[in-house]
């Protein structure tokens, strides 16, 4: 299976005769699915050079805290910004600096500033790797909670052979994969979620919708993204942003919109969740001009609009995974199974209005995910990103 790792990596390099392997290990981890931004000591520049760097990741490689004309490069943005933090490889002399808070230079100040895991690669010669200071050193980071990978035994550049060599790249990407993605059966799966509303236009100004404010399916497709999946959301108009690699978002606003963007998209996905609240009915002959206020009563016939999901259960490809929402506010148990078979779903997600803090707008959510056969299962109230992980741990358990 291909390793998809859908992080976005902060890498420092420095200054070692390892270094060379840095743009092996920026190629890799963009292959993956990486987005990796470099930060260079100075002395790496003495190894690699930062056009090749930058030219793999597609970022200019930074390296000061203050750059030419008073530009200032964030070091919290950018420490705020990565999943992951890697030094590879780390000499002996970052080590130290990293051991006691120092804090001269770019690197330095975001791994003082980082809240996401960190991870290092040493990379010294024999002696220097042996070196008490350096295992002190070593064990303080690791105390604080830096992972450590490596170093390896074998050949090293001054033509001794012992412990310091910098783990190969792949190896790094594969610990990094297995810490931070894991081995979800989501990992390099295709995706298709919607989420949020629909508006059906009355006339160019108002529109017809209803309170879905999209988080319910922001949530699934960032926990399926984190768990390696490549996500297509198709959301309807919400005020939410998502910047996690691995999703490509399409908007769209109408349910016919959203039923073109989703039958294009649905038959090569290999799960399929419709969490948006797509509308039923539309205005049957939207005005193309103002709709002027008159005395008496308006009349707005509308008409049905086409059940996406209904379509997808129709065209379901073989080993296709189909999950539905319901909400429902009586009989809810029975409706939701009733929705299940008719629209020849795998499962349904059950959402009712009763339970404060639940529904539209929250950010918590009582769901019960219903299977075939009697599987049933009702969540407590959770915040909509436990509902996710549990939503997909559930599918998980279908794949
Ligand atoms: N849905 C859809 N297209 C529509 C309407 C709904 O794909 N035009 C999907 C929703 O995304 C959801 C599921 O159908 O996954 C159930 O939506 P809901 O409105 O609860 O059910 P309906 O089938 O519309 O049934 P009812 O209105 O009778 O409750």
């Amino acid at each position: 299976m291909e390793r998809v790792f859908p992080r976005k990596v902060l890498l420092g390099v420095t200054g070692g005769i390892a270094a060379f392997k840095a743009p092996l290990l920026v190629r890799a981890l963009v292959k993956a699915g990486a987005e990796v931004q470099v930060l260079m000591t100075r002395a790496a520049h003495d190894f690699v050079t930062p056009l090749t760097l930058s030219t793999l990741s597609g970022r200019p490689v930074l390296t000061e805290l203050i750059s030419g004309e008073g530009t200032w490069n964030d070091h919290v943005h950018l420490a705020r910004w990565a999943d992951v933090l890697l030094i590879a490889p780390l000499t002996a002399n970052t080590l130290s600096k990293l051991a006691h808070g120092q804090c001269d230079d770019l690197l330095l100040a975001c791994y003082l500033s980082a809240t996401c895991p960190i991870y290092v690669a040493p990379a010294m010669d024999l002696e220097m790797y042996r070196d008490k200071s350096t295992h002190a050193n070593l064990d303080l980071v690791s105390q604080r909670g830096v992972r450590i990978i490596g170093p390896e035994s074998g050949e090293l550049a001054s033509g001794l052979s012992g412990e310091g060599r910098m783990t190969e790249p792949e190896a790094i990407v594969a610990r990094l994969h297995a810490d931070l993605v894991g081995n979800s059966k989501l990992n390099g799966k295709r995706l298709l979620i919607t989420a949020g509303p629909t508006h059906e236009a009355i006339d160019p100004v108002r529109y017809i919708g209803n309170r879905s404010s999209g988080k319910m399916g922001f949530a699934l497709a960032e926990e399926a993204a984190s768990r390696g999946a490549q996500v297509q959301l198709v959301t309807g108009p919400v005020s939410l942003r998502t910047d996690r690699s691995g999703i490509q978002r399409t908007d769209v606003s109408s349910a016919a919109e959203m039923a073109t963007a989703c039958k294009e998209r649905a038959p090569q996905s290999d799960v399929v969740i419709m969490s948006a609240a797509v509308a039923d009915y539309r205005p049957a002959a939207p005005a193309e001009n103002k709709i002027k206020k008159k005395d008496g009563a308006l009349d707005i016939t509308l008409e049905a609009t086409e059940d996406v999901l209904a379509w997808m259960g129709r065209n379901k490809p073989n080993g296709q995974l189909l999950v539905g929402f319901a909400l429902e506010t009586n009989d809810a148990m029975a409706n939701a199974k009733g929705k299940l078979e008719r629209k020849n779903l795998d499962l349904i997600v059950l959402n009712t209005l009763a339970d404060a803090g639940a529904g539209f707008g929250h950010d918590t959510n009582k769901v019960t995910i219903i299977g075939k056969g009697t599987k049933v299962d009702a969540l407590p109230l959770m915040s909509k990103a436990d509902n996710a992980r549990a939503i997909l741990d559930h599918i998980e358990t279908l794949l």
